[in-house]
């Protein structure tokens, strides 16, 4: 079968077994085409919430299908690619943070919602990239213990003075990568060009930015924008969605180096094997972690509205 035929295979299977396919923006433009909702991660959590149909199949990593799994428990939820972790979710895990816990004892536990499920029952409320300002503005209590990423954490900071923020020293390999040496290369190459990024990059990155925002922030800001030509400090796959939405605008890549193996992890025909019964994993949490977890993601949806 070639990519077109695939592609009409899955949309069959996904009707006739009354699917709905998430993707995240970082997957391959060929599996955003065949997905029923594409988006960041808040977007995702919050459609998956929604929809009618029996069964998920997350186009992403396994925090993500464990986000849909937590919010619609009854649904069978599935992993297109069993192997995609996320780097960052998996540096930090509940017996590290119940110790540091102990020395934060009036701290609000606020988890970036790239944590795995099991973390969140300890938690006291998720943030997404787009969310995490807004919601940690709204928290009441002044103390809080940011986890796991420090630059994401680090933007936060900044836009909420007035809060007390203790971060660890986590974060995402890949976006924490990229410094000012590779910002000063790609504005030297571009110098008419927008620099957008993504606030997991590190402050001295974001300080050189024209914009941060989410995955979702940085396709709606260039998008709408007057400017013509951008430098995308996010995974590459979103200069490339850009590139298709807007032909005439021009996008590169900041760095190389901005490229997610997991987020890479999963093809066309992973997403074929898992719709006909022949591959992926489907996620399964015990009642105690849906509950636990839950009030954690509940919190982020009240106090982000
Ligand atoms: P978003 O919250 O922007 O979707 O980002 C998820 C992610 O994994 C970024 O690396
Ligand atoms: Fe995780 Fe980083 Fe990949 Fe996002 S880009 S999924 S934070 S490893």
């Amino acid at each position: 079968m070639n990519i077109a035929q695939l592609q009409q295979e899955i949309l069959r299977l996904k009707k006739e077994k009354d699917v709905c396919v998430l993707a995240h923006s970082y997957q391959a433009r060929e599996i955003c085409e065949i997905a029923d909702f594409t988006g960041d991660s808040y977007k995702l959590s919050v459609d998956a919430s929604k929809v009618k149909n029996k069964t998920i199949l997350m186009c992403g990593v396994r925090f993500m299908a464990e986000t849909c799994k937590i919010l619609s428990p009854e649904k069978t939820v599935l992993l297109a690619a069993p192997q995609a972790g996320c780097a960052m979710a998996d540096q930090m895990d509940k017996e590290l943070i119940s110790q540091v816990k102990t020395m934060y004892p009036n701290h609000t536990v606020v988890a970036y919602i790239n944590t795995t499920a099991d973390l969140k029952t300890i938690c006291d409320v998720c943030v997404t990239s787009s969310s995490a300002v807004k919601i940690v503005n709204n928290i009441e209590n002044k103390d809080i213990l940011f986890i796991p990423d420090c630059n994401l954490g680090a933007h936060v900071a900044k836009q909420c003075p007035d809060k007390n923020i203790k971060l660890l020293n986590g974060g995402c390999p890949i976006h924490a990568c990229v410094n000012t040496d590779d910002v000063k290369k790609a504005k030297a190459l571009y110098p008419e060009a927008e620099l957008l990024v993504h606030p997991e990059c590190v402050p001295e990155v974001c300080a050189m930015a024209d914009y941060i925002g989410s995955t979702s922030g940085i396709m709606d800001y260039a998008v709408k924008s007057d400017k013509k030509e951008f430098i995308i400090g996010t995974e590459i796959s979103i200069a490339e969605h850009l590139q298709y939405m807007c032909p005439d605008k021009t996008f590169h890549i900041l760095s190389l180096k901005l490229i997610c193996p997991n987020m890479k992890a999963t093809t066309l025909v992973d997403v074929y094997n898992c719709l006909s019964g022949k591959g992926g994993e489907e996620i399964v949490l015990s009642e105690n972690t849906i509950r636990e977890a839950k009030r954690c993601i509940d919190e982020m949806i009240r106090l982000g509205e």
